[in-house]
């Protein structure tokens, strides 16, 4: 592709920064003032030439509690670009049944590098491992990034699924067709379904995780007993002012469909939304917001205490993907060994550490890295973790602080691709953390 853009373009730098609060909120913005219409969403003609478009995140006839909309009001309609040719691609993932044989090893990775070329967000995505299939609309699939380019005269959308997003290290500027969000490790962003985007690089260069959700849109879990406040508070997501750019050019639209990468030429910006109302669209959370709960007398409660996004099944309570986070909190159990116990779970749980130390690993587990512990794998703390929490003082309060860590949580089987099982960064020593366990049963001592 030519890289140019034209002389005669007129450049607008997309303002960043202004916000709009509340959890999918029914949101109404515009850049210019009067753009939206009044009292209709399709005027014969829209106020200073632009188009009406909708764009749809869930069925028409979808309960109105999930049924997601927005109206876009924008220079040129989305439909303006060439046909898509494919875009070659070994890097992504988006059917789970052709991956190798899944085994129920525990697996853990250490970061990835960063790359010795150029890489934007696009060529540096890689698929780790998932489930489920994006052709069906059901599962994840989880990638990783590792960039130090941003993307140059090329936009990026997936219809596959909605990106959650989550720096490990270096800020991101997404910016969106519906405005600009500026994210920071120990923030996420959800950019939805067929959103388009490019991805800039603040600090140069960039690390993180992206769920790739297949199935239902992200939604705050219902909170039971706690009561009307608590975990993740809807006022803390932030989605984005309208903001466009009016520019001519040379550019590419990848878009990812079906699982593979597709390209098609654009002689314009499609971040050209001028003003929009609804409540499809990307947001941001800041994960040090969560309100933590926990036990205040004994024992700990199941990690689905620290869930902060759910992706919902057709079952009940089981979801297709659960986003938890294990933040700073106070420990306060009395005789109780607080780290997470030893467990083995129907679900499969695939972590990741944003920040700090986890508290259930004293070493090997380290920011960028990443674990995998699936469908009825054992696992718990290591031996290090578990001798030193079991003589610690569990009469007084105790701090986990300087961590962040991240868990997708799925119900189906998370299966590693070949570039997970062949990566360098795969320790092959995992299991040993827990072989140091030593035997403390004495029948004779009570
Ligand atoms: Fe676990």
């Amino acid at each position: 592709m030519p890289k140019k853009t034209s002389a005669a373009s007129t450049r607008k730098e997309l303002p960043a920064g202004a916000y709009l609060s509340g959890f999918c909120n029914e949101h109404a913005t515009e850049a210019l003032p009067g753009a939206l219409p009044v009292g209709r969403n399709s005027p014969q003609r829209v106020a200073y030439g632009l188009y009406a478009e909708q764009l749809s995140g869930t069925a028409f006839t979808a309960p109105r509690g999930s049924n997601r909309r927005s109206w876009l009001y924008r220079i040129r309609p989305a439909a303006v670009h060439a046909a898509f040719a494919p875009l070659a691609n070994k890097r992504l993932v988006a059917d789970f049944g052709t991956v190798p044989p899944t085994p129920p090893t525990r697996l853990r990775w250490d970061p990835l590098p960063m790359p010795k070329r150029s890489v934007d967000f696009v060529d540096g995505l890689v698929t780790m491992a998932g489930n489920g299939s994006a052709m069906q609309m059901t599962g994840c699939a989880i990638h990783l990034y590792a960039i130090n380019a941003p993307m140059r005269n090329r936009f990026f959308n997936d219809a596959d699924g909605e990106l959650l997003i989550v720096p490990q290290q270096g800020r991101l500027r997404l910016a969106t067709e519906l405005g600009v969000v500026d994210v920071e490790p120990q923030e996420i962003a959800v950019i939805p379904r067929g959103v388009r985007f490019r991805v800039e690089l603040p600090d140069g260069s960039a690390r993180g995780y992206v769920c790739e959700n297949f199935g239902a849109q992200f939604q705050l879990p219902d909170l039971g007993p706690i009561g009307s406040n608590g975990l993740a508070l809807s006022r803390d997501f932030l989605t984005p002012c309208a903001a466009y750019e009016d520019i001519e050019g040379d550019f590419e639209l990848v878009s990812k469909f079906g699982g593979g990468l597709w390209r098609a030429a654009m002689n314009h910006s499609p971040l050209d939304v001028v003003a929009w109302h609804g409540n499809y669209a990307p947001y941001k959370y800041d994960l040090r917001r969560f309100n933590a709960m926990g036990s205040v007398s004994y024992d700990h409660p199941d990690p689905s205490i620290y869930l902060v996004l759910q992706s919902r099944s057709d079952t009940p309570g089981v979801d297709n993907i659960d986003f938890a986070i294990f933040p700073p909190r106070w420990l306060v159990a009395e005789g109780t060994f607080r780290p997470p116990w030893f467990h083995r779970n129907v679900a499969s749980e695939f972590m990741g550490l944003v920040h700090g130390l986890y508290d259930a690993k004293a070493e090997g587990f380290v920011p960028g890295g990443a674990s995998l512990h699936n469908c009825m794998s054992a696992h718990g703390p290591d031996a290090e973790t578990f001798e030193k929490a079991s003589r610690t003082d569990v009469s007084k309060p105790q701090k986990v602080q300087d961590t962040m860590a991240i868990m997708f949580e799925t119900r189906t089987v998370i299966r590693p691709t070949r570039f997970a099982l062949e990566s360098p960064q795969l320790q092959a020593d995992y299991y040993k953390c827990w072989q140091g366990l030593a035997r403390h049963f004495d029948a004779k001592r009570p």
